[in-house]
């Protein structure tokens, strides 16, 4: 049987297991990125691996989601951030440089690579044949230091693209079609493989831009073969030297197929709040819209802001809608300015904003309460833009612009009719420029070569091994689906310690229990009692690596998150399951001992074990984890497991 194209890659790749859904395997990564939120972590991490350089091809740190922030604290971690990569040997794309899927795309993304990057859109990277997947701080850091990357093999499913795209409808429109379809869940645990002679009709762009959206499916990425369309925009950035022609077998198999016909495609808007509220654009027409933004990681390339120079020059916005363009890099935004159209953008009435996240994260452009917001971007969740009264519609940027020219949803086929549009064009220059080297540092163009931390920095901790005995109170007993922002709330004022766990730590469980911090930190050691779908919620870490610099020893909860209960193993924590009845019967300060040796018990597999309560009662408690996990869980977790693999 032959192999799919995510098969190939992950194939070349693959350092530990078997290709087979639900297996677990390890692969080597060639490519990494953070951004300014995740990336301090990731670097106090890597710096606590205590090597000398990053040992992938790649590796790239971007401030992009935090330039607007007014506070010291913010530029004294993009200071960290160039120190960093000066230091360990990564490229640093300075603030205001882009976004990192844009920027990355631009300069770095090679057909058949795997880019691990510590934020949620990293698929982007598969439009141009990478495999690019979302993880967490903690797995970048070590891939960084050349540790394979662990997953569970996801299930394939081929996306047959047939037809063609007809006038007005977009890249932007078969995403929306597939969360229509499938909802925000129907991707989980599922790589995306797109086919058939659809393909060859998109350009490179736009299936980054069903690549960046894949995410929203849930998707642990999504993959495109490459064509001479890929060799064509690589030539254009000067990069042809990184094509390489890349496709699925002639028999390849799917676990699933989906068959999707371009040229039925009608133009597509996501209602507010959430991004699979799918519906025609004609169903909506006539909504008032107060705001329209063109940009963010899905919609913020070159090709994407060419509709809206296009459509509106020698035209007006509607002088009740606020139109503002957020470029995707600096790249983009310069080259349009070189050819004239940002001018003609803002004779047009249009604000032009700095090259980053900006608006898609609620920094800037906040929507006024219970007024319409149009925008290009990928995630319309409540309160996402800034203003829990919001109500935020996504779209394609022709609609976007034709929207804004009229003050009101509108499809762009009748707009054309009314304004006398032709369709916009949507192609690279032959020569894009190249981002400046002011902007783009490189690693042998490095301005430092140590670490600066400003004074709101703190070491990242590291676990000592498991010990034989684990003991301790019952230090908090909370009830069911406790999520990982009740442990570690992700309010601006809080979020502002990320890179420094001692004093983030003293914010853990304050939600529930301000006292916690202090009691677990006096008691150095013990548990955590939870009911069901225990650390639900954001995939967090610092809901892991908190307690665990507290002294917790481990969580006894009826259920845990997946991704929690992974984190909780990644920081040395004992995710031990409980009944209903041990959780009835368990309250704070009783005294729990693991009654095996818990070393050896781990070592064997043992997944049964007891734990004794105030010496009086014992109860049986289940530990699963794989073999790997459990070496993670006898030596402290990801972070020392790792240090002494490369040590050694
Ligand atoms: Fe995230 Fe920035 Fe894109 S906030 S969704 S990477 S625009």
């Amino acid at each position: 049987m032959g192999q799919s194209l995510t098969e190939k890659i992950l194939s070349e790749h693959l350092v530990d297991g078997k290709l087979e859904p639900g297996e677990e395997i390890g692969i080597e990564i060639d490519q990494t990125i953070a951004h300014d939120l995740t990336g301090t972590m990731v670097w106090l991490q890597f710096e606590a691996l205590d090597l000398d350089e990053v040992r992938v091809d790649v590796a790239g740190q971007h401030c992009d989601h935090q330039t607007y922030q007014p506070d010291f604290k913010v530029t004294d971690d993009h200071r960290f951030l160039r120190s960093a990569a000066g230091t360990y040997g990564a490229y640093f794309a300075r603030p205001g440089t882009g976004i990192l899927h844009q920027v990355h795309k631009e300069n770095y993304t090679t057909p058949g690579t795997t880019l691990l990057g510590a934020d949620s859109h990293t698929p982007t990277a598969g439009g141009l044949g990478a495999i690019g997947i979302g993880t967490g701080g903690l797995d970048v850091a070590t891939a960084m230091g050349g540790a394979p990357y662990y997953i569970e093999m996801p299930e394939v499913v081929n996306v047959r693209l047939e037809g063609k795209l007809p006038p007005w409808t977009t890249a932007k429109d078969v995403i929306l079609e597939l969360l229509r379809r499938l909802s925000v869940k129907g991707g989980i645990d599922k790589v995306f493989e797109y086919t058939g002679p659809g393909v060859e009709t998109l350009s490179a762009n736009e299936r980054t831009v069903i690549s960046n959206m894949g995410t929203e499916l849930g998707a642990t990425t999504s993959v495109f073969p490459t064509d001479e369309r890929t060799r064509d925009y690589l030539a254009r950035l000067g990069r042809e030297d990184d094509y390489r022609k890349l496709g699925p077998d002639p028999d390849a198999e799917y676990d699933e197929q989906i068959v999707i016909d371009l040229s039925d495609l009608d133009p597509l808007v996501a209602c507010p709040s959430m991004p699979d509220n799918v519906v025609p654009v004609r169903e909506v027409v006539g909504t008032t819209v107060d705001q329209v933004i063109v940009g963010s990681c899905t919609n913020g390339a070159y090709e994407d802001l060419l509709p809206i120079t296009e459509l509106l020059s020698n035209r007006e916005v509607a002088s009740g809608t606020e139109t503002i363009v957020q470029p995707g890099s600096k790249q983009a935004a310069e080259m349009l300015s070189r050819e004239g159209r940002t001018a003609d953008l803002l004779a047009a009435g249009v604000n032009f904003s700095e090259a980053t996240c900006g608006a898609c994260i609620g920094a800037g452009h906040v929507p006024a309460s219970d007024s319409v917001s149009l925008r290009t971007f990928n995630r319309n969740f409540e309160g996402r833009s800034g203003n829990e009264e919001d109500d935020v519609y996504l779209c394609s940027p022709e609609v976007a612009a034709v929207s804004a020219l009229s003050g009101e949803l509108v499809d762009p086929r009748d707009a054309a009719a009314e304004f006398d549009l032709d369709p916009p064009g949507r192609v690279l220059p032959d020569s894009y420029i190249g981002t400046s080297e002011a902007d783009l540092i490189q690693p042998d163009g490095a301005i430092d070569d140590e670490l600066v931390k400003g004074p709101n920095f703190g070491a990242v901790p590291l676990k000592d091994s498991l010990e034989s005995t684990v003991s301790g109170p019952v230090l908090l007993k909370v009830p069911d689906n406790i999520t990982t922002d009740h442990i570690i709330p992700g309010t601006k004022e809080v979020s502002m310690y990320r890179s420094n766990v001692p004093k983030l730590s003293e914010y853990t469980l304050s939600r529930v229990d301000e006292e916690f911090a202090d009691r677990a930190a006096s008691a150095g050691s013990g548990f955590i009692v939870a009911g069901e779908n225990y650390g639900q919620g954001s995939s967090r870490e610092h809901a892991a690596l908190c307690p665990m610099y507290l002294g917790v020893d481990g969580v006894l909860a009826k259920s845990f998150a997946r991704i929690h209960r992974t984190n909780l193993i990644n920081f040395g924590l004992l995710p031990l399951v409980i009944d209903d009845t041990t959780y009835d019967r368990l309250d704070e300060s009783d005294e729990v001992t693991l009654v095996e040796d818990v070393v050896s018990a781990v070592e064997m597999g043992q997944t049964e074990l007891t734990i004794r309560v105030n010496d009086n009662w014992e109860a049986p408690v289940t530990l699963h984890a794989n073999e790997r996990e459990r070496t993670l869980l006898i030596e402290g977790g990801k972070l020392p497991h790792t240090k002494r693999r490369l040590s050694s």
